[in-house]
């Protein structure tokens, strides 16, 4: 069965590289939030308005690897006082959808178009990545420019893994943790960009730094019911006030819906290296190799879990901070926020 959907997008100025980025955009949204493939597309109309005349859109289509689908391009009907410098599309995809689920997409000056069919985004900062990769020193500085609060979810997950261990539970026995679910309660309590963690009733926050503990944790984090609780927490939080939240899936899973979604990742003996420094200021002894081992089997345990595993969302901004500094993160994260 066939069935269209509509969009537009508004472009800065005529150029070409202007006119192809805003197509990509807008067609990557549309695929994205229809789940399609470029097989799925059938044909695309596009029309521009009069100003519109330095490339054809249709172009940035087979740049994106659309290569079957019949495209062709209009000018528009000039209608005085209409938008300017806009590109709609109407986009013709096999499905078996009915019409009424198709996600229109209207984008930047284009919402004025259609109010009615943009849905609005949770405003949200979501941050996913390995571990080391940077998210908590990052997000704790962006919350803090921004007025939001810092979630730290992996912090959660520790505090059921430091349970674990502390009352002699096999962490990565999954019957074993979940019988014992109803006795953990975790609490945060946020206040200037800081999270603190209460484990029945107790601050935990240092406590759950620890090798052993974060081993606990990626484990129980596979473990559907531990989700659950933890997911359903983190929602309620994200949905009563303006968050900058990190984890490995709040852009997937969590806040599928946040306004700005970014995925930070580094080679491993960077991440390697920014632990042994943390661990350095705080007069630990470390072993470097021990280290480095230790995340990349955390990395492969949390991205291969059947449940919510680590990966970037389709729509995130994925960043490598491999030779990038702490601020100019932050201020990539906070340029894409902005915009
Ligand atoms: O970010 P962290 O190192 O504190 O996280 C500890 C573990 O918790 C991590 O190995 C995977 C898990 N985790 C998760 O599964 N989902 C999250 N949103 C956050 C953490």
């Amino acid at each position: 069965m066939c069935c269209c959907i509509r969009g537009a997008i508004t472009i800065e100025e005529n150029t070409k590289e202007c006119i192809w980025r805003n197509t990509e955009l807008m067609l990557a949204e549309i695929m994205n939030r229809n789940g399609l493939s470029a097989d799925d597309i059938i044909s695309v109309v596009f029309t521009a308005t009069r100003d519109i005349d330095a490339a054809y859109p249709a172009v940035a289509l087979r740049k994106m690897g659309i290569t079957e689908a019949s495209l062709i391009c209009m000018q528009e009907m000039y209608v005085k006082g209409s938008l300017e410098m806009c590109i709609r599309v109407m986009v013709t995809i096999n499905t078996d959808k009915a019409q009424k689920e198709m996600q229109h997409v209207y984008l930047k000056g284009a919402v004025v178009l259609r109010p009615d069919l943009v849905k609005k985004r949770t405003e949200a900062i979501a941050i996913d990545g390995p571990a080391g990769s940077g998210k908590s020193t990052v997000a704790k500085l962006i919350a803090k420019e921004l007025g939001y609060i810092y979630v730290d979810t992996g912090a959660m997950y520790r505090a059921v893994g430091l349970y674990c261990i502390n009352n002699s539970i096999n962490y990565a026995d999954n019957k074993a943790v979940e019988k014992v679910l109803d006795k953990i309660d975790i609490d945060l309590v946020h206040s200037e960009g800081t999270q603190r963690i209460f484990l029945n009733g107790e601050d935990v926050t240092d406590a759950i730094r620890t090798p052993a503990v974060a081993d606990g944790a990626s484990k129980v984090a596979a473990i559907g019911k531990v989700r659950e609780m933890l997911v359903e927490l983190q929602k309620s939080i994200a949905h009563r006030s303006k968050v900058v939240m990190d984890g490995r899936d709040i852009g997937t899973n969590v806040i599928p819906d946040a306004r700005v979604k970014i995925y930070l990742d580094a080679n491993v003996l960077e991440r390697a290296k920014r632990r042994c420094n943390e661990l350095e200021e705080k007069g630990i002894p470390y072993d470097f190799n021990a280290i480095a081992k230790d995340i990349s089997s955390r990395d492969e345990y949390d991205k291969n879990r059947e449940l919510n595993p680590l990966t970037a969302a389709e729509d995130a901004h994925v960043i490598d901070t491999s030779e990038m500094t702490i601020d100019e993160v932050k201020n990539k994260i906070l340029e894409i926020a902005r915009g």
